[in-house]
């Protein structure tokens, strides 16, 4: 595998803080009469769910999932698996899945589907991050951050091989 470096910043914390915020706004808006769930997908959009849901107003549940992901390649397999599936049951629930990225899509199709056949009262999609250049099936977010070109990006979260999840930043990973 080549070794890889990061060749700049696409999104800085600023830029992050204020989105986040919009979202948060937006989000407790059409819930303000809802009891919302947010299905954090591990692990990568765990610092995005800790952000929004401090910059949403209404009463909030968190619950997590784990998937099988890219592992050491940039690429999806097209395989996906639960590796942690929710705690709680999501039956008359009003849920919303908080992702890091949507890339080819197929990650999400399965857990929509997947969460759709235990009959949750709604669900919807947060997404920081969109590559719809990149989409293999159709699945749009229901609220999305950013659009972003067809760039493997890390930071805030996002890994390369577990690596680069710390950066405030988020920021495109390049060959050497
Ligand atoms: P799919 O292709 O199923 O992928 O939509 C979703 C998952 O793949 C990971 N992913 C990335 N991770 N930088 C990353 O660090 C990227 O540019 C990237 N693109 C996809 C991510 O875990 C996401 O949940
Ligand atoms: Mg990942």
């Amino acid at each position: 595998m080549s070794e890889k470096y990061v060749e700049k910043v696409l999104l800085d914390q600023a830029a992050i803080k204020e989105k986040v915020a919009e979202l948060g706004r937006q989000i407790s808006e059409d819930y303000q009469d809802k009891e919302l769930l947010m299905i954090c997908v591990l692990k990568g959009a765990v610092i995005f769910l800790a952000d929004l849901m401090r910059e949403i107003s209404i009463p909030v549940s968190i619950d997590f999932m784990a998937v099988s992901s890219y592992g050491a390649s940039t690429e999806s397999s097209g395989v996906v698996r639960i590796l942690k599936d929710l705690d709680c049951s999501i039956e008359n629930r009003h849920c919303l899945i908080v992702e890091d990225i949507i890339d080819s899509g197929l990650t999400l199709k399965y857990l929509e589907e997947n969460l759709m056949s235990r009959q949750p009262a709604s669900l919807k999609i947060v997404t920081l991050l969109d590559k719809p250049e990149r989409r293999r099936v159709d699945i749009k977010p229901d609220y999305c951050g950013f659009r972003i070109p067809d760039e493997f990006v890390v930071g805030y979260g996002l890994d390369f091989d577990e690596n680069y999840r710390h950066l405030p930043e988020i920021c495109v990973l390049a060959d050497k």
